[in-house]
């Protein structure tokens, strides 16, 4: 249940019965102070506007119309003509109490919760370039668009992963001509695959002698031609070199927890056969002219300050494809075939032009069904802390992998500290979990659209908005059931809100599903970050002035709040799962 829905749907309606126009809405936000109540509507001062009539006025002819008793013991008008509401206590806890949140976390915690309008939604996200060993460049796209695909899936959407990978273009052919080479040397293809173990190195000597050897240039573009023409060996070749690298990608996403498989990948070579109709399509429709040699769409859409136009290239002189040119053979049969409703691209802001262009081509081309919402979700950098990009100390790219083993070693240390008396397993699991999610956490955390400073101390810090602090609170409401020797799997007990942090608890577990649908709309994971960075202070408050275990609690008090106490470590698994991040029982 969204509170926040629910009440701006009645007190919209209520509007619209006074005569408002249906644009009006009641705009309903949860109030910046308690003393202003629960929630605060402040849609009449628009409302009256339209009307021409008083807004405070109009707000008490509101509350004569308006009937919220079922929910509401006060409502109120204040200021110009705010309406601020006071939820019941009763109807609070029984809706908390009889679970009537309407989800419950799974195994994986990543749990169900029924929308009614049930889209199906493309979320195209991670998309390395198979040339190459993951970086941490790939780090953003990969873990914003999981948890955004999560959320979606919780919702009861259909979900679609789309790994777009690039294994297509001209760098194939160098790197098949530094396999032929290496077997020419060593008698036979199986003597490759050892130096395709590191993708890295093998790239930047294929790179270095497609750059020192004229022979060996000349050898790879020959390769990319009959790759291109469909040449079977050199096709043999290309899928070995890419099955291990997907390989590579598939570890690097079990390390990380992010949900991508095999099955999700929809490399760029898929639409290959499709290029040529793209622009013939494009062709016939009138879209194209061609200039230079190369076949381009000019949108008055794109028109630069000076007059210029910032073409669309969808085909090179010489009849070369281009990225573009795939995504909108990409577009065709997300809308046509996969039948979509919605399509989340998660890249770096850098894209932002080629996503407007291939967006509105493709829907001047009528290549996108109407309706279907196409949008692009960028992301900033990630940054070293001289606010430079993230760096190896050598200047180097940083492989993914290696950041990410080294996040667990800094939080085996950690950990190691803290609890020397583990045994030597459950630490490694342990830095596992605290480790991977701290990286994904400090992320996630960010709004996406802004740069972020890659910081070890901070996100591995067991305070503040971490995931270790939120993991903590996890351990820490589980070690209560031990210690209470209550088995929080069978907990009904009805809920009493008698203090006023035990309320305040309460009405955060109820919003929940407003963090959620919010990620869900806008592709913020940070919105679900910092209800539950909340949720764990109000929980922490709660704790502290609420006593649970202390002698001479009563026993029906002790039920109630060792429930609320329950629902909070649910709500913080459930949401840490659909971040991809896992909790501990204890740490
Ligand atoms: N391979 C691309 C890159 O590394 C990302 C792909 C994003 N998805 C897309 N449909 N263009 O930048």
């Amino acid at each position: 249940m969204n509170i926040r829905q629910l009440l701006d749907d009645r007190i919209t309606a209520a509007l619209h019965t006074l005569g408002a126009p249906d644009t009006v809405t009641a705009i309903v936000k949860p109030s910046a102070r308690p003393e202003f109540g629960d929630y605060q509507a402040n849609g009449v001062m628009a409302a009256a506007k339209q009307l021409k009539t008083n807004p405070r006025e109009l707000a008490t002819r509101l509350l004569e119309t308006l009937d919220l008793s079922d929910l509401a013991d006060k409502l109120e008008v204040a200021g110009p003509g705010f309406i601020n509401i006071h939820l019941k206590n009763t109807w609070l806890s029984e809706v908390l109490g009889g679970g009537r949140m309407q989800y419950a976390p799974t195994e994986d915690g990543r749990g169900v919760l029924h929308t009614p309008s049930s889209q199906t939604i493309v979320v195209d996200y991670s998309g390395p370039n198979l040339a190459k060993e993951m970086h941490v460049g790939h780090l953003r796209s990969t873990i914003i668009g999981d948890a955004v695909a999560r959320v979606l899936e919780f919702q009861g959407h259909t979900v679609i992963r789309q790994n777009h990978v690039g294994d297509w273009g001209t760098q194939f052919g160098m790197l098949i001509a530094h396999m032929v080479s290496i077997a020419g040397q060593n008698g036979g293809v199986s003597s490759v695959e050892p130096q395709l173990a590191d993708l890295e190195t093998f790239y930047r000597e294929a790179k270095r002698r497609f750059d020192a050897e004229p022979a060996f240039a000349d050898a790879a573009r020959n390769y990319v031609v009959k790759l291109q023409a469909g040449d079977a060996e050199c096709h043999v070749l290309w899928q070995q070199f890419i099955d291990i690298s997907l390989h590579h990608c598939e570890e690097v996403y079990e390390r990380l927890g992010v949900s991508l498989t095999r099955a999700d990948v929809m490399p760029e070579s898929a639409y290959n056969a499709d290029l040529p109709n793209i622009v013939s399509d494009l062709q016939e429709q009138g879209l194209l002219v061609e200039d230079q040699g190369a076949q381009c769409a000019f949108l008055d859409e794109f028109k630069n300050k000076d007059g210029s136009i910032t073409p669309i290239i969808v085909q090179k002189t010489g009849g070369g494809y281009l990225y573009a040119t795939t995504d909108l053979a990409a577009l065709r049969y997300r809308s046509g075939v996969l039948n979509i409703d919605r399509a989340l691209y998660f890249t770096d802001a850098r894209q932002a032009l080629h996503f407007q262009q291939v967006f509105l081509l493709a829907r001047k081309a009528g290549f996108v069904r109407e309706g279907v919402s196409l949008e692009h979700m960028p992301f900033g950098n990630m940054l070293g802390e001289d606010g430079k990009p993230f760096k190896t100390r050598t200047g180097g790219t940083v492989k993914l992998v290696d950041l990410l083993v080294e996040a667990e070693e800094r939080a085996f240390t950690l950990v190691t500290d803290k609890n020397p008396e583990l045994a030597d397993a459950e630490r490694h699991e342990i830095a596992r979990t605290v480790g991977i999610g701290a990286v994904k956490y400090a992320d996630l955390s960010k709004n996406r659209n802004s740069d972020y400073i890659f910081n070890w101390e901070t996100m591995l810090s067991f305070e503040g908005n971490t995931a270790p602090y939120l993991q903590y609170a996890y351990a820490r409401i589980k070690s209560i059931f031990r210690r209470a020797g209550v088995d929080a799997e069978v907990i009904s007990s009805s809920i009493s809100l008698h203090e006023v942090a035990e309320r305040a608890l309460a009405m955060k577990l109820l919003q929940f599903t407003e963090a959620t649908d919010s990620v869900a709309k806008e592709g913020l994971p940070n919105h679900l970050c910092t209800y539950l960075y909340e949720l764990a202070g109000n929980f922490m408050s709660f704790y502290e002035a609420c006593p649970i275990l202390k002698e001479g609690v009563a026993e029906e008090v002790r039920a109630s709040r060792l429930h609320l106490a329950n629902l909070t470590a649910q709500t913080l698994q459930t949401g840490l799962g659909l971040l991809g991040i896992g909790v501990l029982e204890r740490m």
